[in-house]
């Protein structure tokens, strides 16, 4: 079985959800090695040595909802709320800029403060002023907000289907359905963002299975990026004393995640860098990733953006991030990308 789907992999034929299966599974080291060195391999011939760098700004942590792994649930009140004004927003994206950053993700919980007017003004200033990419990660809206945000300039939005499993969904997040979610990534890709989604891996009750229909989902959605993180058990959830996800799968799924989708975007993620602080995203740039996400938000609100627990970088500074991605990403042989890094997919509108 092994052999024919290396030979497939190799000859880039499409992989079964049996033969993902058969993948996920695997813990051998060695055969696992020749996995990342096939994703890689697939890597460089379909996105290149370039690794993207998009700085990041946690914005707001007020959340609307109460989704039941998250650190920023609506219910945790031990959470020390903050929202950046939009003058100080632009300021941060401004010094993103300044670092190089040929893209911003803004990102926050589900906070209704950010009207479209306060989002649309915002979006429009960063446009005016600086060549930079905008990236909106802001959660579920209307589909005429999310129209007036791209006619404002936001290029791109990242939102994580989380798990493919429609009841898994429904049991994790009591304000959202699986149906709406990819419905609304349906509308983000009609309205012609660059549209990014994603999963966790390691959720209660989530089987190999259904890491494999995830990635068959990737591809079904044809997503321009694909976020692939472990999920980090929050002491102060409802799903407290849960185990989490481990580096090695999430490493099995972002591999696969390139054999089968090919020219996406996949960023090392900094869940994944907080299991393995050492070397989480030089595994996950051997194996498949293409971009990361350094942390610019203002320091005296990074410690309340906590999704999960030991984040890393509560103490950087942008400047310190910067420095120790880009040492990360030489030590491995790998360029820092210079431009853009749009999607490289075509498409009609864009
Ligand atoms: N562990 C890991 N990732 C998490 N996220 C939210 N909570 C956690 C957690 N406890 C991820 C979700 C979300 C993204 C912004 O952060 O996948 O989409
Ligand atoms: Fe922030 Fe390494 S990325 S310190």
């Amino acid at each position: 079985m092994l052999n024919e789907i290396w030979e497939k992999i190799d000859s880039e034929v499409e992989l079964n959800k049996q033969e993902l299966c058969y993948i996920l599974s695997l813990e051998d080291p060695e055969k696992l090695e020749i996995l990342y060195q096939k994703a890689d391999k697939i890597r460089k011939k379909y996105v290149g040595d370039e690794v993207h760098l998009r700085g990041l700004i946690e914005f707001s942590n007020y959340c609307r909802n109460n989704c039941l792994y998250c650190g920023i649930r609506r219910d945790n009140k031990k959470v020390r709320r903050y929202r950046m004004e939009i003058d100080e927003i632009f300021e941060t994206v401004s010094l993103a800029s300044r670092l190089g950053y040929k893209t911003v993700v803004l990102q926050s919980g589900e906070d209704m403060y950010y009207t479209l007017d306060k989002l649309t003004e915002l979006i429009k200033r960063i446009k005016n002023d600086m060549d930079i990419a905008i990236t909106l990660s802001i959660g579920e809206r209307s589909y005429e907000e999310y129209e007036k945000l791209y006619e404002a300039g936001a290029d791109r939005y990242l939102m994580r289907f989380e798990t493919s499993n429609p009841e898994l969904y429904a049991k994790l997040h009591p304000d959202s359905s699986f149906e709406n979610r990819i419905n609304i990534l349906k509308w983000l890709k009609q309205i012609g963002y660059q549209t990014g989604s994603g999963v966790m891996i390691g959720l209660p009750g989530q089987t190999i299975e259904d890491l494999a229909e995830d990635i068959l989902m990737f591809k079904k959605l044809d997503l321009d990026m694909i976020g692939v993180g472990p999920y980090i058990c929050h002491p102060d959830t409802p799903l407290a004393g849960n185990p989490g996800g481990t580096a090695e799968m999430t490493l099995k799924v972002i591999a696969l995640t390139r054999i089968v989708t090919k020219n996406t975007h996949i960023p090392a993620t900094t869940a994944l860098a907080t299991l393995r602080p050492e070397d989480g995203r030089e595994k996950a740039l051997m194996a498949g990733a293409n971009v990361i996400m350094p942390n610019v938000t203002p320091l005296k609100y990074r410690e309340h953006y906590t999704l999960y627990p030991n984040k890393i970088c509560i103490n950087e500074s942008a400047l310190q991030c910067n420095s120790c991605i880009k040492r990360r990403i030489y030590s491995i042989g790998r360029v820092i990308g210079t431009d853009y890094g749009h999607s490289l997919k075509k498409r009609e509108n864009g």
